[in-house]
């Protein structure tokens, strides 16, 4: 079986205490590829690491740039928008600032011209460094969903029901996404998840099949991955 490299924590905070400074170490060992940062409830106390990082260190994220896992698509401009979320959390927050902010656009009309251009995007500015993930209850991974192929690459996709009500969506909700392919594509990966809603997926990733059927699985042998975990998201692992 392939293996990946696990750390698992006392708390949620001290797990995301760790993969805040890994990422930091990633954006420092890649500084000339891009960072990836993904939304999500998980990322809010990394965030909060890497802000009172940066704010003992001003300037650490100077020079970076970074780039967006994914997008729901909507007409809508709100809270919902993950660029905004991720900006509002992190980089607005950022006292020293950072180079730039590559985003996916979720209100344009043309989600596969919006798709084709980020990936065109990344592959233009020196493809990923290190990638931050959270994972979904399904083991999603960015909104790669089960039944993704491990070659899929960054386009618009359907959503599971379960990612639909989890997150209050309205049916037929699409979004953009990263593939499995730029995403392994990562010199580093990072991946994130707490609570007990997360330990099945972690399990499927981890010690299940390495199958669409679990994205997160998909990931599995990539030469470095590391999975940062609490307690809870880890209680099932044997
Ligand atoms: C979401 C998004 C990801 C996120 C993951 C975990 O649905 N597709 O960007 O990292 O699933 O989200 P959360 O941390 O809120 O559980």
């Amino acid at each position: 079986m392939l293996r990946c490299s696990v750390r698992v924590f006392d708390t949620p905070q001290l797990a995301a205490a760790a993969a805040g400074d890994a990422f930091i170490d990633g954006v420092s060992e890649f500084s000339m590829r891009l960072a990836g940062v993904a939304a999500g409830h998980t990322m809010k106390p990394v965030y909060d690491h890497l802000v009172s990082a940066e704010a003992r260190s001003s300037g650490l994220f100077s020079r970076t740039a970074f780039v967006q896992l994914d997008e729901v698509v909507s007409p809508v401009w709100g809270d919902a928008n993950f660029s905004e979320e991720i900006d509002r959390h992190l980089l607005s927050r950022l006292s020293g600032g950072y180079r730039t902010f590559l985003v996916i656009n979720g209100q344009t009309n043309q989600p596969d011209v919006e798709a084709n251009r980020h990936r065109a995007a990344i592959l233009e500015n020196g493809g990923l460094g290190v990638q931050l993930l959270g994972i979904g209850v399904n083991g999603h991974v960015g909104f790669n969903e089960p039944g993704c192929e491990p070659d899929s690459r960054c386009r618009v996709t359907e959503l599971a029901m379960s990612t639909l009500e989890r997150n209050g969506y309205t049916p037929g909700t699409r979004a953009v996404t990263l593939g499995i392919t730029e995403i392994a594509s990562a010199q580093r990966i990072i991946i994130v998840a707490t609570g007990v809603a997360k330990s099945l997926a972690v399990k499927a990733m981890i010690e299940g099949p390495k199958s669409g059927a679990c994205p997160a699985s998909l990931l599995r042998g990539h030469p470095d991955l590391t999975l940062f975990l609490d307690r809870a998201a880890a209680k099932d692992l044997s």
